[in-house]
C-alpha cells in the first residue's frame, strides 16, 4: 500500500529540529521520489508575486525555475484553485516541457485555509501514472507542509 505517513513524520521531525522551509521542501522533494515510480522527478514550487519559483527539487534538472499564475499545468493549478492530474501531457496545449521522457503530471497545491503557498509538482516517465491514492497520498505531504512552512 502506498503510504506517505512516514514522510510526513520525516518533516515533523526535521521541523522540530529547526529545519528551514527550504530545507523541509527539499526533505520532502526527495522523499517523495524515493517512492520510486510512478514518481520520476519532484518539484516544490512556491508562489511569489503572482509567480511560482522553483525553491527545491529531487530529479532531472528543469529550465523552468520561475512559472507564472496561469501559465502551463504548475501555473493552472494556481489560477483555478484546483490540484492537475495530467494522464497524458502530449495531449494539453498549455504544457511546459522540461524533457522528452515525462508522460504525465500530478500538481497538488499546499494551501493554508484559502491561500495557496505553493505546489508539489510530480513528472512521471509513466504515462497515466497517477491514481487516486497517488493524488491522495501526496495531498498528505502537501497539507502536512502547509503547516509547517
Ligand atoms: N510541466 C510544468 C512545468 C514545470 S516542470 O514539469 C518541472 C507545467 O506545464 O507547468
Amino acid at each position: 500500500m502506498l503510504t506517505t505517513s512516514p514522510i510526513v513524520r520525516a518533516l515533523r521531525a526535521a521541523h522540530l529540529h529547526d529545519a528551514s522551509p527550504a530545507e523541509l521542501l527539499q526533505l520532502a522533494c526527495e522523499r517523495l521520489r524515493g517512492l520510486g515510480a510512478p514518481f520520476t522527478s519532484v518539484y516544490a514550487y512556491m508562489l511569489h508575486d503572482g509567480e511560482l519559483v522553483l525553491e527545491a527539487f529531487s530529479g532531472r534538472e528543469t529550465e523552468h525555475t520561475r512559472i507564472a499564475v496561469g501559465q502551463g499545468v504548475c501555473g493552472t493549478a494556481v489560477a483555478t484553485g484546483e490540484d492537475q492530474n495530467v494522464p497524458d501531457v502530449a495531449a494539453i496545449g498549455n504544457y511546459l516541457a522540461c524533457n522528452l521522457e515525462t508522460k504525465s503530471e500530478l500538481v497538488v497545491l499546499i494551501r493554508r485555509g484559502q491561500t495557496t503557498l505553493g505546489q508539489l509538482d510530480i513528472d512521471s516517465d509513466v504515462p497515466a501514472g497517477f491514481t487516486q491514492p497517488h493524488h491522495r497520498a501526496v495531498k498528505e505531504v502537501a497539507d502536512a507542509l502547509a503547516v509547517l512552512l
